[in-house]
């Protein structure tokens, strides 16, 4: 709802010029040290896919950094366990990788070949979704092991990016969108 929204939004704060010049950076740390912002933040992502919905889901997956904040919490909220996508090199066995661009510059995450069953159905969970690199790269990771990606699920869409034309034909959430 607006007023959910809204409190919500008051936890962000905008930083002008970061990484780069000309990228409008949305710093989420004021809404994690807020406990009732972040406890609300991960209520909205994980409502959608609570038990009896009908959009439940066997894990949450989260890509490194600020994805883990968010997928950890949502999946002990779900009562599922967790997938970590991670930058290159950081997994320990045998991983899947995929290059991708961002808003600033390129990077390449990895998961584990053997970290969802076939058929398992994932929510895919990050902090933002801007131009969509991030998220097509790891939806493509989990779908090429085999997981259906239920949906992927933001607490903010940058919208003028246009990142959800990258990840059609899935189902993309945004607690908060600009
Ligand atoms: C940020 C953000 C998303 C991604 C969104 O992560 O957390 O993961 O960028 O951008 P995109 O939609 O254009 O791909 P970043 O790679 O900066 O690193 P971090 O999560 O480790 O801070
Ligand atoms: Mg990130």
């Amino acid at each position: 709802d607006s007023v959910l929204s809204e409190r919500l939004a008051a936890g962000l704060r905008d930083i002008p010029d970061y990484p780069s010049p000309g990228i409008l950076f949305k710093d989420i740390t004021p809404l994690l040290a807020d406990p009732e912002l972040f406890a609300a933040s991960v209520d909205a992502l994980a409502a959608a896919h609570r038990a009896g919905t009908g959009a439940e889901v066997d894990v949450v997956a989260g890509v490194e950094a600020r994805g883990f904040i968010f997928g950890a919490a949502v999946a002990l909220s779900l009562g599922v366990g967790f997938v970590p996508i991670r930058k290159k090199g950081k997994l320990p066995h045998t991983t899947v990788s995929a290059e991708y661009t961002l808003e600033y510059g390129t990077a390449i995450i990895e998961v584990h070949e053997d970290a969802v069953h076939p058929g398992q159905r994932v929510l895919l969970l990050d902090d933002v979704l801007a131009t969509g690199g991030t998220a097509e790269a790891a939806a493509g990771l989990l779908e090429g092991i085999g997981a259906h990606v239920v949906s992927v699920s933001f607490l903010v869409e940058l919208a003028f990016l246009n990142g959800r034309e990258r990840l059609s034909g899935r189902d993309v959430k945004a607690v908060l969108s600009y």
